[in-house]
């Protein structure tokens, strides 16, 4: 938890990452009796009246932060983002179609893998792996007809991050926004479908966020589990089954949250201000992490396959943690300078 008030730790990880403060302060005070039910929201039904009127209300939020036009679906799932690198062939393609997979680092890899197990064409657009850029777009080798484009609008690993949203004409694009997703606007109607692990801008890990035009629900295999197939989970609510209710509610209160600080262009404009000074001050040391780790300053390790250092500043990391990160940087330069 970080607080500029009671400060603690300022905490950097990828994710799962740092909750906002007021929202897990919301979450202590209503564990054991949510709203005077006598109860606490991870022992209500999924099917009573108060977890549907939750669950109604963090989608109606979601709608309202990312200006989700009417013909989309929200889907609250489990099975983090990996789940979902499954069920995108699995909900809009045969075993014998083409899927195109534009690859900018390691989860866009991992995505195309999986994907490829449920086609027999799971063909690399383009690549940029292991180099960091994303490939222009005329360079990309698309197949006419391909049921879908995939990206990784924001390649958490690798820091590799699509400026514009590319053009793919009547083939929809399919975009996992997991480490972008309220972190700055995005136009859905852009996408076919939009999908997000849960653990960094959104709330507790293992559930994801699924946002799909309503005109691509229908196209999934008759093979395909009930848990991933997302018109199922349209038509029930997301409750085809017991959905995870209480990371839904913490979503919930991340959702008003950033509602609260003026909404996802207001926390673009803070994350904006949070990089360009970090990445003003950067200039890292080996023995850095340690000595930020004594000073309270954690997780600031990389990915565990490209070593190095990283600094996650997802919405909920104040701007007081990235001062106290320059703060820590610059006294740790003259002391090792
Ligand atoms: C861009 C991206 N996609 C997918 C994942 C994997 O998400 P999950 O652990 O929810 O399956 C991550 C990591 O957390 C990620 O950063």
């Amino acid at each position: 938890m970080n607080d500029d008030v009671s400060q603690m730790i300022y905490n950097f990880s990828a994710g799962p990452a740092v909750l906002p403060a007021p929202v897990l302060r919301q979450a202590q005070e209503e564990l054991p009796d949510w709203h005077g039910t006598g109860m606490s929201v991870m022992e209500m039904s999924h099917r009573g009246s108060d977890f549907i009127r939750i669950a109604e209300t963090a989608e109606a939020r979601l709608r309202e932060l990312m200006a989700i036009p009417e013909d989309y679906r929200v889907l609250f799932l489990q099975g983090g983002a990996t789940g979902q690198f499954a069920a995108v062939p699995m909900n809009l393609s045969a075993q014998d179609a083409v899927a195109d997979y534009v690859i900018t680092g390691m989860w866009g890899k991992r995505a195309h893998a999986e994907g490829a197990k449920f086609l027999d064409r799971a063909n690399v657009a383009a690549s940029s792996s292991p180099s960091t850029y994303v490939p222009p777009q005329d360079e990309w080798r698309l197949t006419p007809g391909a049921d879908y484009v995939h990206i990784t609008l924001n390649e958490t690993i690798q820091g590799v991050r699509f400026a514009t949203v590319p053009d793919t004409g009547a083939v929809p694009l399919v975009a996992d926004v997991s480490s972008i997703i309220l972190s700055e606007p995005i136009d859905v109607s852009d996408f076919g479908v939009l999908y997000a692990g849960a653990q960094k801008n959104i709330g507790p890990s293992g559930l994801v966020v699924v946002i799909v035009a309503e005109d691509l629900l229908g196209r999934a295999r008759a093979t395909t589990p009930q848990v991933w197939n997302w018109f199922e989970n349209a038509k029930s609510g997301s409750m085809l089954n017991t959905p995870p209710t209480y990371a839904w509610y913490i979503a919930g209160l991340v959702f008003d949250w950033v509602a609260d600080q003026g909404g996802v262009a207001a926390m673009a404009e803070v994350n904006r201000r949070k990089a360009a000074e970090l990445y003003a001050a950067i200039d890292f040391e080996p023995v850095f992490v340690a000595e930020a780790r004594a000073a309270g300053l954690v997780n600031l390790e990389g990915h565990r396959n490209v070593g190095g250092m990283r600094a996650s500043i997802y919405n909920a990391m104040p701007e007081g943690g990235v001062d106290a990160l320059i703060d820590f940087m610059k006294e740790f330069e003259t002391r090792h300078g």
